[in-house]
């Protein structure tokens, strides 16, 4: 999805040469730029791993340099090879009318566009640690239950003398004390800096059952239903973390958006190259003309201390770099569904 803003001049026509790790980053960085058109990519190496995201991306790859000036209007060429004979045969070769942005020029970009993807991490865990602030009532109760559960079981204890039920009641202790256990193991993982780049198999559905256990702290599931329907071996490749973060916010929207009760259906479904996730609720709803507004940063219709207005633009980003799509179904009145599509093959940039 496209969210950049239109702009009235016409796009400038870039071509890309070189498809490893820097044109792959520049592919993703300027193909969310409306103000810019890839007209094609370049790689000697027909394996280079930007070349099956341009394929992904629907951008042309061409065999041949010369194949990137011819009657395509190229304006700019970017060679991010670090190859020197490169720059010196596109100098040949180029058109007039044609800039080239290459050798020391080209490393500039490269790290503006390492920088611009640190800063989206930061976003990222910025963002989760400001949602972690409403965590801490859901805490305390999920916490404090427990423990008054363990002073009652203790105190007994104190008095008890037969030893069968000393054992049991021992038992129920050690239960307690387990759950707490698991609350706090939950929080740290959720807190925790994501590691870019990292990237393992992930059980879509098990991590979906985490997040609705962590979103559980962040809003209250008052009369909330909640049905899921999950597809067996719904996994893939990318990064847990990042994922738990998608997931946490969806289902936080959804139960957001229900605040008179309602139904929150989870459902996923597995086919040989994708995975797809469904986030349903039976909320409010969003207007057709905010459809596209709410993947802006900072866009948001709650008040302040509920909503950042990052969560979906974060959401959009972390799918992307797995190359994958967000859209979404929305009826006023009658809720909203939330669809995640993900490649299962494994992302390499
Ligand atoms: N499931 C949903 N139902 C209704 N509106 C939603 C839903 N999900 C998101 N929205 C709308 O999109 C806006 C942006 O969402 P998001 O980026 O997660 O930010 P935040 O939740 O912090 O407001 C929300 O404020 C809300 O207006
Ligand atoms: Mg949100």
């Amino acid at each position: 999805m496209n969210t950049s803003r239109p702009v009235s001049a016409a796009p400038t026509r870039v071509a890309i040469i070189g498809a490893g790790r820097g044109g792959t980053a520049l592919l993703d960085l300027l193909h969310q730029i409306s103000a810019i058109d890839i007209i094609g990519i370049h790689d000697r190496d027909p394996s280079a791993p930007g070349l099956q995201r341009a394929r992904d991306l629907h951008i042309p790859v061409v065999d041949q340099i010369d194949d990137l000036f011819r009657n395509r209007h190229t304006q700019l060429v970017m060679d991010v090879t670090g190859d020197p004979a490169m720059d010196q045969q596109l100098h040949r070769e180029i058109r007039p009318g044609v800039d080239i942005l290459s050798g020391s020029a080209s490393r500039v970009v490269w790290e503006l566009v390492r920088h611009e993807s640190a800063l989206q991490a930061e976003l990222l865990h910025a963002e989760k640690l400001a949602g972690i602030g409403s965590f801490a009532a859901g805490i305390t109760h999920d916490i404090n239950n427990p423990l008054q559960l363990i002073l009652g079981l203790a105190e007994n204890l104190a008095e008890e003398t037969d030893l069968h039920n000393v054992h049991e009641q021992a038992r129920e202790i050690v239960d307690a004390v387990k759950r707490t256990t698991a609350i706090c193991r939950d929080l740290t993982s959720y807190a925790r800096r994501s590691a870019t780049h990292q990237q393992s198999l992930v059980d879509i559905n098990s991590k979906l059952d985490d997040a609705l256990r962590i979103a559980r702290y962040a809003v209250g599931f008052q009369d909330i239903t909640i049905i899921k329907r999950y597809a067996p071996e719904a996994t893939l490749k990318g990064n847990p973390d990042e994922l738990l973060h998608v997931f946490v916010n969806l289902i936080t929207n959804a139960v957001q958006a229900m605040e008179h009760g309602g139904t929150l259906t989870l459902r996923t479904t597995a086919e040989e190259t994708a995975v797809s996730v469904h986030v349903s609720d039976t909320g409010c709803g969003i207007p057709p003309e905010l459809l596209n507004e709410i993947f802006e940063p900072f866009f948001t219709t709650k008040p302040p201390g509920k909503g950042t207005g990052l969560g979906l633009y974060n959401i959009k980003h972390v799918i992307h770099q797995l190359h994958g799509t967000i859209t979404v179904n929305s009826e006023v009145g009658s809720g909203s569904t939330f669809t995640i599509t993900l490649p299962r093959a494994s992302v390499t940039l």
